[in-house]
Formats: structure tokens, sequence, C-alpha cells
């Protein structure tokens, strides 16, 4: 994954012509990366076409810079920013160089502000999936049904005038696509799953609109991974923070190639303490007795209640832990000597806390990831991190890592902590714990677990009156949620059978004393994140 982090240099050019030179290919779609938390998704859209994307930081790249690299085409991305109140920083003369131009988003209300038109807050603002209808034919919907689901999430519109040439209207968003000379765009996110024509958006843009004539081979990314792994680790040796679930659990599979016939030279680590009921058991099962990696169990439990004690705000929280697990792991990496600390981070993850592809625009710190922005004493090792959920296992199941590691729901590093609400005590954990262990079993027993991608529980601060037996009194509200997603950057929620909810609410206020009432959450991501906290 190359970017141009500043302004194009002869060197960030000559990497670049290198780069294309290498795959073969002599046509390039430049991103403009303006803070979204999508922006990689566009970045995959494209590579799977087998188009080479290059993203570029609109804070430094300029229309001489553009010039010079000829790309076929441009995207700007979308950001949290607003096009009126605090413009990214953009060269907008790259608007005028004749270069076919998808905006995305906030990416379409800059040029359209840019060529003339009205951008302002909308009233009735569109976060979620909405129904796109298409009223004029351009190359960019070809072979797309005029009535499309779309995922939209802005609060910023652009008014129908006569600058621009509507293309195509949401309920609330009058020029949902619209069209200038060689500048297009829309306000909704071709790159999520949830646009169900999205993908056919980009080939149409790469293919039909900007002409691209080439496409490069499709490359093993899981062997060029190992590859680049042996070369960085050479006789030196890991730790990998192992956490039971299937990222941390692909990059250890990695690096057992990568120092395939070498001795001693990977510690697994697991961290106990804010963990599932299960998570150890799937820890030892895969880990434990293995002869390329070496597993060591460390009991947290006492210093992440000592961290967290007091704590009730969910970003101080999720700090608190951070401070464990980096100190854990540093003890560890002193005493086995390690030169190396692996870990399981995502590109989500970065992107979430503020991280990923360089932009001068704001980025949301939508929470601090558990595994984002630590400074070990030792480099870290993050093969996962230009990855997303699913192409992350894609790459697993390449490598041999077993299924049932590759298909546990996915589980927040900072673990139960976010899933509790108010002071993370040693009673509020055992409440989490239980509620986890039946909602999960239940799953199980349903035949229900495969078909969501994560489900969890959240032990709420509401308290809600109950009467079991002759006894009365208040218990914590549980709140139940399960997802669909692909990869986790947008979620819908679950559509879970009735019967099945009403036994587990059943077992939980009966097995559960603390537990005064079970709710079930129905929101999407966006606007709702997955986890509570
Ligand atoms: P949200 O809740 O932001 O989460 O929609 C998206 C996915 O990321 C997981 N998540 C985390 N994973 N460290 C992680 O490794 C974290 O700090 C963290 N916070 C959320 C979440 O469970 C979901 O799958």
């Amino acid at each position: 994954m190359l970017s141009i982090f500043k302004s194009s240099t002869k060197q960030a050019l000559e990497e670049v012509a290198e780069e294309m030179r290498v795959r073969k290919t002599k046509h390039l779609i430049l991103l403009f990366s303006m803070g979204s938390q999508f922006d990689h998704l566009i970045v995959q859209q494209i590579s799977k076409l087998g188009v080479y994307c290059l993203v570029a930081d609109p804070a430094t790249v300029t229309a001489e810079d553009v010039k010079k690299l000829q790309p076929a085409g441009i995207i700007v991305s979308g950001g949290p920013a607003s096009v009126q109140d605090e413009p990214p920083p953009f060269d907008n003369r790259i608007f005028d160089l004749g270069i076919p131009t998808l905006g995305v988003c906030l990416g379409f209300q800059m040029w359209a502000k840019h060529v003339g038109a009205k951008v302002l807050p909308q009233d009735k603002r569109e976060f979620g999936v909405h129904t796109f209808n298409i009223i004029i034919d351009d190359p960019l919907f070809e072979g797309i049904a005029r009535k499309t689901h779309v995922l939209e999430s802005h609060g910023d519109a652009i008014l129908p005038d006569s600058t621009i040439q509507v293309l195509g209207a949401t309920e609330n968003a009058p020029v949902a696509a619209g069209r200038y000379k060689h500048l297009v765009g829309v306000q909704f996110h071709p790159e999520v799953t949830e646009t169900t024509a999205g993908a056919r958006m980009y080939e149409n843009f790469c293919f039909k609109i900007c002409k691209i004539a080439d496409r490069f081979p499709a490359h093993n990314v899981g062997a060029a991974k190992i590859d680049q792994l042996r070369k960085q680790i050479g006789d030196r040796k890991v730790l990998i923070a192992l956490s039971g679930g299937s990222d941390s659990s692909v990059v250890a599979y990695l690096l057992k190639e990568a120092l395939a016939g070498k001795k001693n030279v990977l510690l697994g680590v697991y961290i106990k303490g804010i963990d599932r009921p299960d998570d150890e058991a799937y820890v030892q099962k895969y880990f434990g007795s293995e002869d390329w990696i070496k597993l060591e169990i460390v009991d947290a439990t006492a210093q992440f209640l000592k961290a967290l004690a007091g704590k009730t705000d969910m970003r101080d929280k999720r700090v608190a832990m951070r401070d464990v697990y980096k100190e854990v792991l540093n003890e560890k990496i002193k005493s086995f000597g390690a030169d190396f600390i692996a870990q399981g981070t995502l590109y989500t993850d970065l992107r979430e806390s503020g991280f990923g592809h360089a932009t001068g625009a704001r980025i949301a710190e939508i929470k601090v990831h558990h595994n984002t922005g630590l400074d070990f004493s030792v480099p870290k090792i993050e093969p996962l991190s230009d990855q997303v959920k699913d192409s992350g296992r894609s790459i697993g199941r390449d490598i041999g890592v077993p299924e049932d590691l590759i298909w546990r729901h996915p589980f927040p590093g900072p673990g139960l902590v976010v899933r509790i609400e108010g002071e993370v005590t040693k009673e509020s954990l055992r409440i989490a714990r239980a509620v986890d262990g039946i909602y999960i079993e239940e799953l199980r027993a349903a035949d229900l677990y495969e078909t969501v991608w994560q489900a969890g529980a959240t032990v709420t601060h509401s308290m809600h009156t109950f009467t079991k037996g002759d006894d009365a009194g208040t218990g914590r509200v549980v709140a139940l949620w399960a997802v669909t997603s692909v990869n986790g950057f947008t979620a819908r929620f679950a559509q879970l059978p009735y019967d099945f909810l009403d036994k587990v609410s059943r077992r939980i206020t009966n097995e559960i004393r603390e537990v005064g009432a079970v709710v079930y959450r129905i929101s999407d991501k966006p606007p709702s994140t997955i986890e509570w906290g």
C-alpha cells in the first residue's frame, strides 16, 4: 500500500513509477483521503478490480504533482469536515485539470462548491440506508437498476440549481448524484456493502469513465506478507499478543510460516481479566501445545481492576485499560528478550482511533482502540494494518488458520470494559461474563451464531424494578445486540427471532440475580457504533 504522504518529491514520484513497473500497469487512480472512515474500503474496491490505487495527502499534493503523475482518474473521499465551516485543505485547481474525478460525499460537496453550486447544512440529515433513484443515465450507473439501496452519512446537502446536472436523488437529498463536465459525484458511499451496486459504480468509474484498459494480475497477499515478515524479522525474536480471536490468530499463523524451522523465537501472550468466558480455552486449544509458539497466560485481573477503579467515562476506561495492556506486554517483552511485538491491528482500528491514511483534513476519533498509538519498548509488527475484517479472514483461510478461529465473532481488545456502563468492578465483570456466556451459548444452540457477524451484551447503568418470587428489588438492564456486517465499518442490526430472544431473556433474568430486565438494540452503524462504548 503506497501513499504519497509528502508533496510529491522526486523520490515519491520515482517510487510510484517503480511500483507501477512492478505491477506492470500504466494506469493509476489517485485517491485523496479527506479523513473518511471508509477511505481504505475505496482502496480495496479499486485494488480488487486490478487497478492501482495510490493514496495522496490532500494537504500537500498539489495540482502540479497531479499533472506529473497523470492519473487516469481521481477520487476525493468523504470525511467528517464540513465544506462550509472547516473546508479541508485541498488544492482546488486539481478539479480544473480535466481529469475524470469522482467526489464521494464531502468530495462531491467540495467540487460542487468549487464550480459554484450551493452546499448548505440540511434539516433532514441522512444517516443509514436509503433508496436512490437514478434520474439521468450516466456511465457511472451503467448496468444498475434505477432504484437501488445506498448508504448515506452526511449533514450538508448540495442544493439543486442549474450549475450541476442532477443524476439521481434520495428522499432527502435532491442532488444525491450529479455531474459537471469531467466531475461526477455521489452523496452516498459506494464503497460500503450496504450500497448494493457500489462495486459496479467503482468498476464503471475506472473502466467506462477513466477508460482504464489494463489490470494488474492478482497476487497472493498472504504469501507476500510472509515473505516480508521473514525479511523483516531475520533471526530475531517476536512476542505476539493473542486474544483467541481471528485477527491475532491470523498474525500468529503468518509468523509461524515466516519463522518456520526456528525454535524459541515466538512467544504468545494472552492477557486475562476482562475477557469472555471462553477466550482462554480457545487460546489454550490452538496455541497451548504447539512446538512453533510458546504460550504464556498472564492473569492481570487485579491490575485492570486497580486501573479502572472509580472510572465511569468510557474513554477514560479505554485509556486505563490500554495502560495495563502496554505495561504487561512491555514486561513480557523484557523477560523474553523480544525484538518485536506483533498485534492483530486492523485498518478499522487505526481509522476509528483517528490514525490511518495521511490527510490534512479532520479525522473523527470514534473511539480509542486498545492497540493503536501505543509506543512499546520494541518496534511493532502489524501485518493486518492494511486489512479489514473480511480480507484479514481471507488471508487466514489461505494460510490454513483453523475455521473455528477464523469464524469467532470479533471481540474488542478492551474486552468487557466496553460492555459495562459505569465502573468496572469484580461484580460487574461477573455479570457481564455470565450474560455473554448465556447469550453466546444460546446463539450456538439455535444455529444462529454463524448467521450474525458479531453479538454481544452490555450491562447498562439503568436499573429496572423486578419481582422475583416473593422478593422485589431493582436490577441492571442488560442490552443484547447482534449485527450483520462484512468488515465492521458498517453494520445492520440482526433480526433475531422473538422466540430466541424470549428464551435468552428468561435465562438471563432467572439465572443472574442482579439483572432486572433485558432489552434488544435495533440500531445500525452508522449512526450507532457496534460496541456500546
Ligand atoms: P465499533 O464499536 O467501533 O467497532 O463499531 C467496530 C469493530 O471493532 C471492534 N472494536 C475493537 N477492536 N480494539 C479492537 O481490537 C478496540 O479497542 C475495539 N473497539 C471496538 C468492535 O468489537 C467491532 O467488531
